[in-house]
């Protein structure tokens, strides 16, 4: 192991694999349909880097520029919006096929519905997603920020009228003062992680999360671009495992793309629990002190686990620099490639898969995960700049430089 980053390549496949045609194809075109009703909706772009490939001796980098998503600068809306969605055709006895925008949105399901308050903890984008569904429905939400969350994401996320504060907890104990207020006050919690127990809205969660691996899917196909490797940052894990779970139904397990998820070391659950191997989860505790703040969440989302556990090859954890690196290198091209503005959360893979190449220490995890001049990338940058100031200071003023 070298200068802070750890890998471990997953073992943890036994058995039949978690199914997960949930996530593929064909349940997506569904999820889609129901996102494409929304006014403003658009497949976000997907950014071929030529000239970043070339340079850094990979066969192809393709970038999904999630800014780009709804205007609300993140890919996380997706989940909300669609588990809302499915809570309410649940609720009313249909099915979500007839819910569209117009009608979830409309008079008739307001009236039949009552009022509604729903409730979230998030580090900002999961919360701005269910705000801003909220707001169009008509209906409240109320959302706890982790201490130390960005102002400009809790402005963000008032902004759409919801009820949002910083408090003084972690993530995950935010996450429980959610859960504890829905039941004290029969609110509808929608939290993007689930647990034993509590997986109808997690599981919707990751199911709109596919309308983005589709739009990929779709857009990489059209390019001809074949994956090779696909890179997938994780907070909790629903999106990583939402979009492998994708991966995996459209090419076959044997066949799909080498899934890499990539993890702050201050926040690497779900490494931690690959690394363990014994069948049980791994948390982590404490401040989780990293600048990728969608990230840093300790406990990992069971549903999307086991989908990991059985459908992704490498674990790994790394420190906030790779990060920082990839913001600079996504916002300052080569000639002849697109920018993309990209956050913390956001640059990550990219970052890690730049150093990767490029560090001549890493070389052994080059090796290990099997990337050379043949390979070709998907990474997924999930957020713009959603804490302007602190994108400034990095990409700007150069903080956190690499080591
Ligand atoms: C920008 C961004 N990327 C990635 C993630 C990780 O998603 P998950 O928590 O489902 O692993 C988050 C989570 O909030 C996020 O905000």
């Amino acid at each position: 192991m070298s200068e802070g980053f750890q890998a471990v390549r997953n073992t943890q496949k036994r058995g039949e694999p978690y199914p997960v045609k949930r996530f593929g194809p064909e349940n997506a075109g569904k999820v889609r349909r129901f996102h494409a009703s929304f006014p403003g909706y658009q497949a976000t772009p997907l950014v071929n880097l030529e000239g970043l490939a070339r340079e850094l001796g990979l066969g192809g980098v393709c970038v999904k520029d999630e800014s780009r998503r709804f205007g609300l600068n993140a890919f996380k809306v997706l989940g909300g919006s669609y588990a809302m969605g499915s809570y309410i055709a649940r609720r009313l006895g249909m099915r979500i096929e007839e819910l569209s925008y117009e009608a979830m949105t409309g008079e008739e399901v307001r009236r039949r519905l009552g009022e509604v308050t729903f409730v979230t903890a998030t580090d900002g984008n999961h919360g701005r997603g269910v705000a801003w569904t909220a707001n169009r429905l008509g209906q409240k939400a109320v959302v706890y920020m982790p201490k130390g969350s960005a102002p400009e994401r809790l402005r963000n996320i008032q902004a759409l009228g919801a009820e949002a504060s910083i408090t003084d907890l972690n993530y995950d104990d935010a996450v429980r003062l959610a859960r504890e207020n829905a039941a004290r006050y029969g609110w509808v919690l929608v939290q993007d992680t689930a647990w034993e127990g509590y997986k109808d809205i997690p599981g919707w969660i990751m199911e709109g999360y596919t309308t983005m691996a589709l739009e990929a899917a779709e857009q990489m196909q059209a390019g001809g671009f074949r994956p090779t490797h696909i890179f997938l940052q994780a907070g909790v894990g629903s999106m990583a495992g939402a979009v492998a779970g994708f991966f995996a139904d459209l090419y076959g397990e044997g066949e799909r793309p080498v899934i890499t998820v990539v993890e702050p070391d201050q926040a690497d659950c779900l490494f931690r629990t690959a690394q363990a191997g014994d069948g049980r989860l791994h948390f982590v505790s404490g401040r989780m002190d990293t600048i990728m703040a969608g990230l840093a969440c300790g406990e990992p989302c069971t549903l999307s686990w086991e989908v990991l556990r059985d459908h992704a090859d490498h674990f790994v954890s790394c420190p906030d620099y790779v990060a920082a690196q990839g913001m600079r290198i996504l916002s300052s091209p080569l000639p002849g490639d697109e920018r993309v503005i990209s956050g913390e959360s956001g640059a990550a893979t990219l970052g890690f898969v730049a150093e990767v190449m490029r560090n001549e220490k890493l070389a052994w995890l080059r090796r290990q995960l099997c990337l050379d001049k043949d390979s070709r990338v998907l990474c997924i940058s999930t957020e713009g700049a959603t804490d302007r100031e602190n994108y400034q200071k990095i990409v700007w003023d150069g903080l956190y430089p690499g080591i």
